[in-house]
C-alpha cells in the first residue's frame, strides 16, 4: 500500500513541475491576464470563492474526527484561519480593481490546489498521534508568521493604494517597503508559511511551505520582469524578492 509519507512526496514533486513551469508561463491574472484563457469571473468574486473553498475543507476534517485540543494545534488552526478569512473576506473588497476579471481556470485550479492542501493540512493537525515541534520551532515560527503576515499586509495595502479611486493602471511602488525589492507582499507571504511550517513541525506543513514557494517565486520574477519593461526609469538596483540576492 502506498504510504501517506510517499503521497506527501509525490505532493512535493508535483510542486517542483509547476514551480519549472510557472517559471516559463505566468498564472493569467492581474497585470499578467491576457486573453485567450477561456471564460473569465469577476476577479473579487473568484478571490472570495477560491480561497474561502479551502477553510471549508480544513474544518471538515475537524468536524468529521474532532478537534485535538493540544494548544499548539488550536494556535495553528488558529493563524491559518486567520490567514485565509482575511484573505477571502477582506483583501477582495479592499482592491481598486473595478471591472477587473479572472479567468475561470485559475480559479479552478487555486481550488484543486486548496482541496490538496486543505486536506494534507486538516489531515495532519487532526491526527491525534501526531509529533509535535520542539518550543523553540514553535515559537521562532510564530514570529516568522506574524512578521510575514504583518509584511503582507503592509506591502499589499502599499500597492492597492498606489490607485486613487477610480484610477485602473499601474505606478512604481514607493516607500521603504519597496526600497530593495519588486515584491515585498510575495516575500511577506513565503515567510509567513516557512514560519507555519515550522509550526507544525511535520512533512504536510513543509509540503504547502514548498507550493507557496513554487507559486510566488516565478510570480515575483514575472512581476520584476514586467515592472522594468514597462517603465524605463524603474530603480536599477531593486532585486524581486529577496534583498541583494534575487
Ligand atoms: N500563497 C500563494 O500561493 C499565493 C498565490 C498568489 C497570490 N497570493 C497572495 O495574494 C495577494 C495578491 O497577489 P498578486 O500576485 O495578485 O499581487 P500583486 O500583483 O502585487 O497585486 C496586489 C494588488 O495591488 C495592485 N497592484 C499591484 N501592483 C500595482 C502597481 N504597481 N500599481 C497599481 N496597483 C498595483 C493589483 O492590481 P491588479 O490586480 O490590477 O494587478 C492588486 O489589486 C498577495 O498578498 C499574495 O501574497 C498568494
Amino acid at each position: 500500500m502506498i504510504s501517506t509519507e510517499n503521497l506527501l512526496f509525490a505532493w512535493i514533486g508535483l510542486a517542483l513541475i509547476t514551480f519549472l513551469y510557472l517559471l516559463r508561463k505566468n498564472a493569467p491574472y492581474g497585470r499578467h491576464q491576457s486573453p485567450g484563457w477561456g471564460p473569465t469571473i469577476p476577479n473579487r468574486m473568484g478571490w472570495i470563492i477560491m480561497e474561502g473553498f479551502v477553510l471549508l475543507v480544513f474544518w471538515a476534517w475537524f468536524w468529521h474526527l474532532g478537534l485535538p485540543q493540544e494548544p499548539q494545534i488550536l494556535i495553528l488552526c488558529g493563524l491559518f484561519s486567520l490567514h485565509y478569512l482575511h484573505r477571502s473576506f477582506v483583501f477582495p473588497f479592499r482592491l481598486r480593481t473595478q471591472g477587473k476579471t479572472m479567468p475561470l481556470l485559475i480559479m479552478g485550479s487555486a481550488m484543486l490546489f486548496n482541496l490538496v492542501n486543505g486536506s494534507v493540512l486538516g489531515w495532519d493537525l487532526s491526527q491525534t498521534n501526531r509529533e509535535t515541534a520542539s518550543t523553540w520551532s514553535f515559537g521562532l515560527g510564530f514570529l516568522l508568521f506574524v512578521l510575514g503576515f504583518a509584511l503582507n499586509y503592509a506591502a499589499d495595502s502599499r500597492l492597492i493604494a498606489l490607485r486613487k479611486p477610480g484610477e485602473t493602471g499601474y505606478k512604481i511602488p514607493d516607500g521603504p517597503l519597496f526600497r530593495f525589492i519588486s515584491c515585498p507582499n510575495l516575500l511577506g507571504e513565503i515567510m509567513e508559511w516557512g514560519g507555519f511550517a515550522l509550526m507544525c513541525g511535520s512533512l504536510a506543513g513543509l509540503s504547502f511551505w514548498i507550493w507557496t514557494l513554487a507559486n510566488l517565486l516565478p510570480r515575483a520574477l514575472a512581476h520584476h520582469r514586467w515592472y522594468r519593461q514597462r517603465f524605463p526609469e524603474y530603480p536599477g538596483e531593486r532585486k524581486a524578492i529577496f534583498p541583494f540576492i534575487l
